[in-house]
């Protein structure tokens, strides 16, 4: 098979998060989030899904957020790794907390600004493109614990002061900018999503539902803000993507499909279109959810985004008999285990062609150019006795999601870039694990947080370098 032809110009780079990198998490006058208040280990599950309130720190549990990979202390080594590779951008987040600790003040810090300042300045010297995600997993726990996280509509006015600072503090350094990381897994992982932590017997619908339009208008806000800003500013969302498939062809299961993805694409009909869609009221009214909404807010939520971006592991797949039992949440979304295609150690499905389906619908929907912000294979890694790392499976699932990527722009979809995720290993958002790994780079760290930190370049570092070379050609 011949490799398709990425445009030039396509931007190829990696992608990392502020809270599963950076560690640092009470430097430079940061206040905590809410990824500081999830533990490795059994009680992590019930604290991500809001069922359990960690409001405090304990000291028999392991927090792998605190250091993470110590990106804060380490970006230059990093940036530089990447910069061999040949990256033209560089995806990672902000972390709201170290621009306003407590998420509340009117004013910023400093040191805040002056060390994303430096990190996007240190991409500069390379010709690296940042591209920003404002909220990545990570509300600040004032936020939480004073106004109820994103189910308080006072969380706009937070939001927007945070992302008015970002677009003036770092204009001329930023200009591709994400509102917010997966903004559907607000659904599936509400404290880790959203901040979310529930009352006992309230209408859980309600309450995300209600947080989500508050997250829309915040993003519809942002975006325009950002184009106020500067016009030159380009403003996406964030899907965490992957189609669901019919079971089997019966119209019960395509049906099930289909409502499984309206769950998650909801949010980007919303940011990508403008305006609520047509089935929202019926799915409403079924869930018990009555949305509060001011005035202004259908005008506000047409400041659409410039692109769509998404992550895509893996598709998905959905029956009429789907249920609790018999589907799990690999990669967090729950699914059916499709027999067609084959897992990863995690059991994470292994789908390139399910990419080109994906990126074909969400072009056919919403006629913006896509920007794939995240893929990649969650893999252990093991160090050989020459201290060479043989990481062949992962440039097999990244070569064969490259051209199935290829494939989709041969479809005719304009692509903008392709970030892959964990460029350099990190902590996992669903477990907390380093074992985990997903980069060109590995790091020395366990899941306990043993270990030197030390960066050592996998076989897929020289691969990736020649990927980006070729401009896509040489797989
Ligand atoms: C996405 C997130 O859900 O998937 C990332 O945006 C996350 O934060 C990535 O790390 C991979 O998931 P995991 O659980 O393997 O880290």
């Amino acid at each position: 098979m011949s490799a398709a032809t990425f445009p030039d110009g396509f931007l190829w780079g990696g992608a990392l998060a502020a809270n599963q990198s950076e560690g640092a998490y009470r430097e430079g006058g940061k206040g905590l989030t809410t990824v500081d208040m999830i533990p490795h280990g059994p009680a992590r599950l019930p604290v991500k899904l809001g069922q359990e309130k960690r409001f405090t720190l304990r000291d028999d549990e392991f927090y792998p957020s605190h250091q993470a990979i110590d990106f804060y202390h380490r970006y230059k080594e990093d940036i530089a790794l990447m910069a061999e590779m040949g990256f033209s951008v560089f995806r990672t987040s902000i972390a709201w907390s170290r621009l306003y600790p407590k998420g509340d003040e009117l004013t910023p810090n400093p040191e805040g600004i002056a060390f994303y300042h430096a990190v996007f300045s240190e991409c500069r010297k390379y010709g690296i493109e940042p591209l920003v995600t404002l909220c990545h997993f990570d509300v600040p726990m004032h936020l939480v614990t004073e106004y109820g996280s994103w189910r308080n509509r006072k969380m706009v006015e937070f939001f927007t002061r945070y992302a008015r600072t970002c677009f003036e503090a770092f204009d001329g350094l930023v200009k591709y900018w994400l509102t917010f990381n997966e903004i559907n897994i607000l659904l599936h992982s509400p404290f880790s999503g959203a901040g979310l932590v529930f009352e006992p017997g309230e209408n859980q619908d309600q309450v995300k539902y209600q947080a989500t339009h508050h997250e829309l208008i915040a993003s519809a806000l942002a975006t325009r803000i950002a184009h106020e800003v500067n016009p030159d500013n380009q403003v996406g969302c964030m899907l965490a993507g992957g189609n669901f498939y019919p079971w089997s062809c019966k119209p019960e299961d395509v049906w099930a499909a289909l409502e499984k993805d309206r769950e998650n694409l909801f949010f980007i009909d919303v940011q990508a279109r403008g305006a609520y869609p047509s089935y929202s009221a019926r799915v409403f009214r079924e869930k018990g959810v009555h949305i509060e909404m001011q005035d202004g807010d259908a005008e506000i939520l047409k400041n659409t985004v410039d692109f769509v971006s998404f992550s895509y592991y893996a598709s998905r797949c959905a029956s009429a008999e789907m249920n609790e039992h018999n589907s799990s949440a690999a990669n967090i979304v729950k699914s059916l285990t499709n027999p067609h295609i084959t897992r990863s150690e995690w059991g994470w499905g292994i789908d390139p062609l399910g990419l080109r389906i994906t990126m074909n619908m969400m072009y056919d929907r919403y006629q913006k150019p896509l920007f794939l912000v995240e893929n990649g294979l969650g893999a252990r890694d093991e160090i050989n006795a020459n201290g060479e790392i043989d990481d062949d499976y992962r440039i097999s699932y990244l070569r064969e999601h490259i051209r199935a990527m290829g494939d989709a722009i041969d479809d005719g979809i304009p692509v903008i870039g392709y970030t892959t995720w964990g460029c350099i290993d990190l902590v996992a958002a669903s477990t907390g694990e380093m074992s985990k790994r997903y980069g060109f780079v590995y790091v020395d760290r366990d899941d306990l947080g043993n270990g030197t930190l030390e960066r050592r370049k996998k076989k897929s570092f020289a691969w990736y370098q020649k990927v980006i070379a070729s401009n896509g050609q040489d797989l």
